[in-house]
Formats: structure tokens, sequence, C-alpha cells
């Protein structure tokens, strides 16, 4: 044998005779998987093989990532994408079909409502926008073909929440399939599951991922619909890459211990920056001055780090770079859940009537730097748009 051949040849043979026990489990990478025998070969071909046949059937890195979010979110069975909103496009489009109604809510990400708008309409799938802050009034959006309802509670730009028990019991009498998606809270401080919701959908870029390095999503569905979603999720052979799931998992270890410090700092700020006379309305469910509050206390445990604010009067654009380009602390971009804080500003664009509608919305996620550190750099960068009433 060429000797470059004998000596990989060798470590192959060996591979599992010196296992070395690591605390976080062994990256499992591969296209190809090899079956014991012939026989085992023939039972895959018949989909009869309980084993991993291939690259694309789940890897046990992907698996072990799977199994501990289902178990966190109390769901029949968890699947992960290689991004959220892949998560999101593909929980819809796994049950709605051909002259089928969708509901979605006005707050919802903005490319999930591109897909409903854009996309679903080319497979004969019509959808409406529901207020953001809908509840037992569904029923007036209802259609006889109504087939899929997806919320976002809360929103992640104006943070209005839907009474998902309302919603959800409505749906359930009626056979209509209920997601929500559940970034903002992470599974730790909302069980979507527990509230009747059918499909809990997670972008884990955000506080799972936790350090803004990975893309991906996750949906975890009730025993109703597993079988429907699973098939759905292997035909079209859907994965996600180990390093990926890797990180997922790792980000799950110290999810909780990261998720108190963003909890506490975003309060501590947004505590302030109501004291500012500036700022107008500081869009928090966890404050008593939420709209909806009362159903964040009665549905959520926590509160994350992403937050918003209005001003009480409106700045130009020049204006407005100048504040946030001197920030130091704070950088500019999209995705949150992070370590670093970061900020957004954008008036709000809504389809139906929103109360914040025109108005600059300013956005903090809150990372895990100190909050007095942060404070300074809001008073220091911001102070002209904010101490001035
Ligand atoms: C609420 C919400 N859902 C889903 C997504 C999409 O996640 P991803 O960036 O992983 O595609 C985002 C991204 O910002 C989001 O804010």
């Amino acid at each position: 044998m060429h000797e470059a051949s004998r000596i990989l040849q060798t470590i192959w043979t060996e591979r599992d005779t010196t296992p070395a026990t690591t605390i976080h489990p062994p990256l499992y990478r591969g296209s190809t998987v090899l079956f014991n025998n012939y026989e085992e070969f023939c039972q895959a071909g018949r989909n009869e093989y309980p084993g991993i046949s291939y690259g694309t059937d789940r890897l046990p890195t992907q698996r072990q990532f799977e199994e501990a979010l289902r178990e966190l979110e109390g769901g029949a069975l968890c699947r992960v994408f290689p991004s959220g909103i892949h998560a999101v496009q593909t929980a819809l489009s796994a049950f709605v079909g051909q002259g089928d109604h969708l509901l979605l809510c006005d707050n919802a990400y903005g490319p999930s409502q591109r897909f409903c708008r854009k996309i679903l309409p080319r497979f004969g799938v019509e959808s409406t926008l529901l207020p953001p802050d809908v509840g037992a009034d569904i029923l007036d959006h209802l259609r006889p073909n109504t087939r899929v309802i997806l919320l976002e509670s809360p929103g992640s730009l104006t943070f209005e929440l839907q009474d998902i028990q309302a919603i959800t019991a409505i749906a359930r009498e009626r056979g209509i399939v209920t997601m929500l998606d559940a970034s903002w809270a992470t599974p730790l401080y909302l069980k979507p599951l527990a509230l009747g919701v059918d499909l809990s959908i997670h972008s884990v870029s955000k506080y799972i991922g936790g350090y803004s390095d990975i893309l991906a999503g996750a949906v975890t569905v009730s025993a109703r619909h597993a079988q429907r979603f699973a098939d759905y999720y292997k035909d079209l052979e859907i994965y996600t890459p180990a390093e990926i799931c890797s990180l997922a998992l790792r980000g799950l270890h110290s999810l909780a211990t990261r998720l108190r410090r963003h909890e506490e700092s975003a309060i501590t700020i947004a505590r302030w920056l109501q004291g500012q006379p500036g700022v107008g309305e500081v869009l928090h469910p966890a404050f008593p001055e939420h709209p909806q509050h009362w159903l964040w206390r009665r549905d959520f445990s926590g509160s994350s780090g992403l937050f918003a604010f209005t001003l009480t009067r409106e700045y130009s654009d020049v204006q407005l770079a100048t504040a946030i380009n001197a920030l130091q602390l704070f950088a500019i971009g999209y995705s949150w859940g992070g370590s670093k804080s970061l900020i957004t500003a954008s008036r709000v664009r809504r389809n139906l009537t929103c109360r914040y509608r025109g108005k600059t919305l300013i956005r903090l996620n809150i990372g895990l730097e100190e909050p007095e550190d942060l404070l300074a750099d809001l008073a220091d960068g911001f102070g002209m748009l904010i101490s001035n009433g």
C-alpha cells in the first residue's frame, strides 16, 4: 500500500479505539455515512434502516442540539435550520397549499412578511395581516380556508404582544395551525407549546447562539403536527452544518446566565431613558406602561435585552446620524441577541394602523458590557437628542 494511504487507513481503522472524553460532544461532519454491512445498506434502500444513512440525515451533532431544544421547549420534535428565516419559511410552507389562506401579524419580522407577500402567492396561498396586538378578535379575520396563523410576540421592532392563549384556543377548535416566532423571549422565558401554539420558532442566531457569529434557526413542534413536519424536513433534505449546531449547543449552556444579565442591564437602561426629557415612549413589555404588559405578566417569565424608544420630537437624518455615529460602545447593526450592544433607528412603516407610524424608533440591543458604561455612552453620544424635551 502507498505510504500515505497506509497511514490514513491506519487512522481510519483505529478511529474509535482511543477516544478522549471531552465536556463538549465531538463534532460529526460528513456526507457519506458508512453501513456496517450490505444488509443494512439494503434496509436503507427500503426506508427501513433505523440508523443515520447520509450526511443530510441529521448527524449526531445536529441531533444533540435538536434534542436539547426539544426538551427545553416541551415539544415532540425539533428541527434545526441554517437560519431563522429559513425556519420560518419552512414552517409556513409545510402547512399551506394551493387555495389556503394564512394570517400573520403586522409586526412580524420583515422577511417573514415578504415571504408571505411575494413567494407564497406563487403557490396559490393568500395571506392577510393581523393587528399586532390581536387576541380573541382574530375571529373577525378568519376565513373558511384559513389554515395557518403566524404570530410574533413581542414583535422585534415595535414590541406589541398577542393574546396567545385566546388565539390558540380559537385556532385549535377550527383545526388551524398556529406558529409563533419566540426569538425575543428565548425558550427560557416563553413556552409557546404550553400556551397551545403548534410550532415554536426561534432564530438561533440571536440569544441561543449568543455571540453574533452563527446563523441558525429552529422549529419545535407539538405531537399533533410532528410527523408531518418531520416528513417535510426530510423530503426537502434540509440539514445544518455541525459547526453551527455545536456552537448553538454550547450557547444553550450559558443562555440562562447571559439572559439574566441582558435582562437586568436592559431594564436599567430603559428606566434611565424613561427619565430623560427628550425620550417619548419606551417600548418594553416588562414595563407596566406597555399597552399589553398584562399579557407579558401572564405568559412570560422574563424579558430579554432588546427594546426601543421614541423621541419627543422628530430629528433630521443628519441629526440622527451625528448622534448615532458619536456612540462608542453601541455598534450599528441588525441581528440582536449577542454580547455586543447595538443600535438601529428607523421610521416605522406599517400596513395597518400603528401608534408609532412615521415616528423614529430607536432600537437598542443591550449586550453584555457593563450597564454603567452603556449609560455613559448614551449620555455622551446621544445627549443632544434625549436630554432636551
Ligand atoms: C424576530 C426575528 N425572527 C427571525 C429572524 C431571522 O433570523 P435569522 O437572522 O437567523 O435568519 C430575525 C432576524 O433578525 C428576527 O428578528
